[in-house]
């Protein structure tokens, strides 16, 4: 098992960097390019181990996906009747994205589907997906949750629908504001006979309906209600390029290193900016964190832009309501500049963080303890203490989870002595070269196998 050691910084960091492709637009332009007709380019894919488990299950379905250059893609798509039965398991790896997306367009196979992943997605709730699919008369089912009455987790079983039978129209009302799960939804409506309509208490990323619409399928988006209309659509959609823009998600472990480690100025060039991902950058705002968006543009439909951060003093606040989906896979970091805030700072209505790829409220409240942060943890977030002065140095475990082991790294860059992170080996799902590039900026980490 991999282990980072990572040294306390003696000097600032300091530097102009890209960051990995965006593993959210990634896994949509890999189905939605399966789904098309003929050839789509994927220009700046960057082979995190999720997105890379989405190929390999369209690969298994009969999917060409070439790479005739480093970060280009080809996919041949074989429209939306064109996959077909895997001879084996589907494996999800650690992708809940690859899992709940792949639902949504394998409950309209006439073939089954077998969704397996690793130890961790194996314990991921499934039934928001599966209760919208059944309802519009999806055959879905699910391994007992050891728990949790109710709720089922992979292995999941998928199809087959029976010859003659469509999926029917659908409204869903989700309790959640989550967009694997309004995905999962609208990928289904592409074979539904009749109207799909997804509510969602507030609006999640939006990535899937973007690109769906710049494929000409009739999406219609009212605040936090999404609709596909099929009547009168082709079914048919045609190839496309895109070029994929930096992850925000990533970059902002980078942004958060450069503010708490005194005297940084760091660069992350060519980022997403979509603004329904943007929550950390208002959250470090609202503390007082030195943060600059600069250069903005566009790239295949989606907001980009240079996000330039430098080390400030920051105070505490509140973070809840509706920022946290525009941040949730950042609530994690964020924990880091409230261990340097001065106060104490309140995150709430985060609960959905309880079941992601470790519950982020207890695994985090955990790893700022072990560098010496006061904390308590509530059912839906987190009190956090911040710290003057050096941090303790810490020895954690990421629990396998990829944004809790770049967390602490970066905490671990303002702790008096060398910290240990362990189990860091699935920092590759989204970001595989986070170490390289940290010690691009002048940090100094080791790292055991
Ligand atoms: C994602 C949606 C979010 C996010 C995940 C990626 C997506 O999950 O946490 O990392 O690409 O749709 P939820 O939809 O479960 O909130």
């Amino acid at each position: 098992m991999t282990t980072l050691i990572v040294h306390p910084t003696t000097q600032p960091l300091v530097g102009s960097v890209p960051v990995p492709s965006d593993k959210s637009i990634g896994h949509r332009a890999l189905l939605l390019g399966a789904l098309c007709h003929g050839n789509s380019r994927i220009l700046g894919f960057s082979h995190g181990e999720d997105n890379v488990s989405t190929a390999t299950c369209l690969r298994a379905m009969g999917v060409s996906i070439a790479e005739p250059a480093p970060e280009e893609l080809v996919v041949t798509g074989v429209g939306l009747d064109g996959l077909q039965a895997a001879t084996g398991d589907l494996d999800c790896g650690n992708s809940g994205t690859t899992m709940r997306l792949l639902c949504g367009v394998l409950a309209a196979q006439r073939f089954r589907s077998t969704l397996v992943g690793d130890e961790t997605l194996s314990r991921r709730p499934m039934m928001r997906v599966a209760g919208p699919l059944r309802a519009r008369g999806a055959l879905l089912e699910g391994r007992r949750h050891p728990t949790r009455a109710g709720e089922i987790v992979a292995p999941l079983v998928v199809g087959p629908l029976p010859q003659g039978r469509h999926l029917a129209p659908l409204e869903h009302d989700s309790p959640v504001a989550s967009a694997q799960v309004k995905s999962a939804v609208l990928l289904s409506g592409l074979y539904a006979a009749g109207m799909t309509r997804f509510r969602e208490p507030t609006v999640s990323r939006d990535h899937t309906e973007r690109m769906l619409s710049a494929l000409g399928v009739p999406v219609r988006t009212t605040g936090p209600v999404v609709e596909i209309d099929p009547a009168g659509w082709s079914r048919r959609m045609p190839a496309f390029d895109v070029t994929i823009p930096g992850d925000l998600s990533a970059a902002a472990f980078l942004l958060v290193a450069a503010q708490i480690v005194d005297g940084s100025r760091v660069v992350a060039r060519g980022v997403g900016t979509n603004p329904t991902r943007t929550g950390l950058l208002e959250i470090a705002r609202d503390m007082g964190a030195g943060i600059a968006v600069e250069a903005r543009g566009e790239r295949s439909g989606e907001p980009v832009a240079d996000l330039h951060a430098w080390s400030s003093s920051m105070r505490a606040i509140t973070i809840g309501g509706e920022t946290v989906p525009r941040a949730i896979d950042e609530i994690p970091i964020a924990c880091a500049l409230a261990a340097r805030a001065r106060g104490t700072t309140r995150i709430r209505d985060a609960d959905e963080l309880r079941h992601k790829e470790s519950d982020r409220i207890a695994t985090m409240a955990g790893v700022l303890r072990a560098f010496g942060v006061m904390c308590a943890e509530h059912p839906d977030g987190l009190d956090v203490e911040g710290v003057d002065g050096p941090l303790a140095a810490a020895d954690v475990d990421s629990k396998g989870d990829h944004r809790i082991a770049m967390a602490s790294a970066v905490l671990a860059l303002v702790a008096r002595a060398p910290s240990r992170v362990r189990d860091a080996g699935c920092i590759a799902t989204s970001y595989p070269r986070f170490v390289a590039t940290l010690r691009a900026l002048g940090a100094r980490v080791d790292v055991e196998d």
